[in-house]
């Protein structure tokens, strides 16, 4: 796709008003991209229906118009981001669309100046999104992609965070922080070999060493950079640690671990089980539960376990 100098797009981020800015392509498999729609031909809203029904997600538009989309939905995001007349999947979408490149890009790039910049603005945008009262846990369960990139993974254990800490009482402030500092939680990962995070089967014990290494590189990355709360650090620094001491790095006990990690948690192992993974298919919310049920109280806090529970049995098809 690359050679034709195109990119994708998400279907669920556009507007039938949006494409007015862009040419869009469709391509199939094994074929060349050929234009489905030129900027000067409305695109309505059916089509963008019928599209999702032959399970098109992707159109693919030119570099430079996504420069121009991305500028356009950025200045545009206060509006956008509150209406509430606009579906929950269309403003997730957009979200992705402006943050999952740059995001992965600066983790990629070692850059945690740019990356906890760039994580605040996101979780910013997740928290208001959250705080808006029309917006419900089952609107986010259904919209959330459950692909594996880090991207999607930290992405969403920030909004499941900010959707449990908000059944746990946090208020805005605390809402916002929590979605920066879940979208952060894995930023020591950059250290560890590709390899070794994607590999498919058992790891060996070097392999697990360097895996548990991440909260610690985590921390030193974020430790001193000004705008990294407390919270945040300990979310990063905390969120594999037990109640009962046998987590890591350090081996902490219930009292000494941050009640953000607590949470931050108990969503990072949903998600992970919930999702695709190299080497098995997602499973199912109820069987997540299942499994994490035996470590109730001994691994997870038991309220905020039991606050996550209920909140997703009672809303989620994931
Ligand atoms: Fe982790």
């Amino acid at each position: 796709m690359a050679d034709f100098g195109l990119i994708p797009i998400a279907v669920s981020s556009l507007q039938p008003t949006d494409a007015a800015m862009m040419d869009l392509y469709m391509q199939r498999e094994n074929a060349e991209p050929q234009l489905y729609r030129a900027s000067s031909v409305p695109l309505e809203q059916r089509d963008l229906v019928n599209l999702k029904s032959r399970g098109i997600t992707h159109l693919y538009i030119k570099a430079a118009d996504r420069d121009a989309y991305q500028s356009y939905l950025r200045e545009t995001v206060d509006e956008w981001l509150k209406d509430s007349s606009l579906s929950v999947e269309l403003r997730v979408s957009r979200i992705n669309e402006l943050f999952s490149e740059s995001i992965s890009k600066s983790f990629k790039k070692e850059d945690p100046e740019e990356a906890i910049k760039l994580s605040g603005e996101f979780g910013r945008l997740t928290s208001t999104l959250l705080n808006d009262s029309q917006v419900v846990a089952e609107d986010m369960m259904q919209v959330l992609q459950h692909d594996y990139t880090t991207f999607t993974h930290s992405s969403n254990v920030s909004y499941y965070a900010v959707m449990l800490a908000k059944e746990l009482g946090y208020g805005p402030q605390d809402l916002s922080e929590i979605a920066t500092g879940g979208l952060l939680h894995d930023v020591g990962k950059i250290e560890i070999d590709d390899r070794i995070l994607t590999k498919p089967g058992k790891l060996d014990d070097a392999e697990f060493r360097q895996i548990r290494r991440h909260p610690t590189e985590g921390f030193r990355k974020l430790c001193k950079q000004p705008n990294v709360s407390y919270g945040q650090l300990m979310m990063t620094y905390q969120h594999h640690e037990r109640l009962d001491g046998r987590g890591y790095p350090v081996g902490v006990t219930a009292e000494e671990i941050h009640p953000w990690a607590k949470i931050c948690c108990v969503v990072d192992v949903f998600e992970a089980l919930t999702s695709h993974r190299p080497y098995r298919q997602p499973i199912s919310a109820e069987t997540a539960f299942q499994i994490m049920s035996k470590d109730n109280g001994t691994a997870f806090d038991p309220e905020i376990l039991r606050c996550w529970m209920q909140l997703t049995l009672k809303t989620a098809n994931v």
